[in-house]
């Protein structure tokens, strides 16, 4: 079945979906992004990462390109034309096409949409979360707004692409006073000895991941604790579990960091637990 790609109104076979050379998205990555993972035909944690990208456009000061329900709308009919029942859609808004130039264009340059969706391999992730994964650690060098979800993302490709030359799943980033903020494309989390969640709090320069928030919801129903305070690359070493969330990952247990083994080098029953958690959740209130 030939793939669908929405593309600023329209419904186009992606082999010939296409935006302008001029695109600021292309030439500034001027643009903001979200990913939301299907599950069931339906989109996961559909609320909350809808606001996040009415932030992320706000904070920019790019345009809303349609209202949230029209929005919401086309992200279900790229789903349902692309007839994905397992996967994830992905939506770019840019500040649009214009004649290069670093100020904002003049008013009236419409924001650019594209809209994509691609069937995935659950059981295949399943498989891996199972066994857990390695992750790299590498010298975070972002920008200081990584709370806009943009999508100038060299930074996180770079430690991404060094973390799988060195055989690992994920990188997860260190700040200066060696402190991990997140991982280049996840947040990044511990249970230390006591059985306490620790993950990085919202005033560092970081995403705020959208699982992560569903997560925090669900620990507080279970009277899990969470605290929301750094934690260095020596801690994670030597916490009972680690594990990573995002859209992409939902909760990814990590048995090893550069060449040191977490725990006995399995995926610890906390993070598998709320794994099975957070799917059972994210596939009850998916929209
Ligand atoms: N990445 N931190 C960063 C830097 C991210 O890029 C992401 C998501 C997260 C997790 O956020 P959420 O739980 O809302 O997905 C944290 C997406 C999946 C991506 O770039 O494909």
């Amino acid at each position: 079945m030939a793939r669908i790609a929405y593309v600023n109104g329209r419904y186009t076979p992606l082999s010939e979906a296409q935006v302008h050379v001029e695109d600021r998205g292309f030439q500034f990555a001027d643009g903001v992004y979200e990913y939301w993972s299907v599950l069931g035909g339906k989109l996961a944690d559909a609320e909350g990462h809808l606001d996040r990208l009415e932030r992320s456009l706000s904070e920019l000061r790019i345009q809303e390109p349609m209202s949230r329900a029209a929005l919401l709308g086309v992200l279900r009919e790229t789903v349902r034309r692309n007839r994905v029942r397992e996967g994830s859609i992905y939506l770019q808004v840019t500040r649009g096409a214009a004649r290069r130039d670093h100020p904002f264009p003049p008013p009236g340059v419409r924001p650019t949409v594209v809209a994509i969706a691609r069937p995935a391999d659950f059981s295949s992730m399943e498989a891996k979360a199972r066994h857990g994964v390695a992750v790299l650690t590498q010298p975070d060098i972002r920008w200081g707004r990584c709370d806009i979800k943009t999508v100038g993302l060299l930074p996180n490709i770079l430690a991404k692409q060094a973390a799988r030359e060195a055989g690992a799943n994920e990188a997860w980033l260190v700040d200066a006073d060696g402190f991990v903020t997140e991982g280049s494309s996840t947040n990044a989390w511990i249970v230390d000895a006591e059985g306490r969640l620790r993950t990085r709090d919202l005033g560092a320069n970081i995403l705020r991941g959208i699982t992560r928030k569903t997560l925090m919801a669900l620990a507080a129903e279970l009277q899990m604790t969470v605290l929301e305070t750094p934690f260095t690359v020596a801690e994670a070493m030597s916490a009972k579990e680690a594990f990573f969330t995002a859209a992409s990952a939902f909760i990814t247990p990590v048995v090893k960091i550069d060449s040191v083994i977490i725990g006995d080098g399995h995926p610890g029953p906390i993070s598998l637990r709320l794994r099975s958690l957070y799917f059972q959740r994210a596939r009850k209130d998916a929209l």
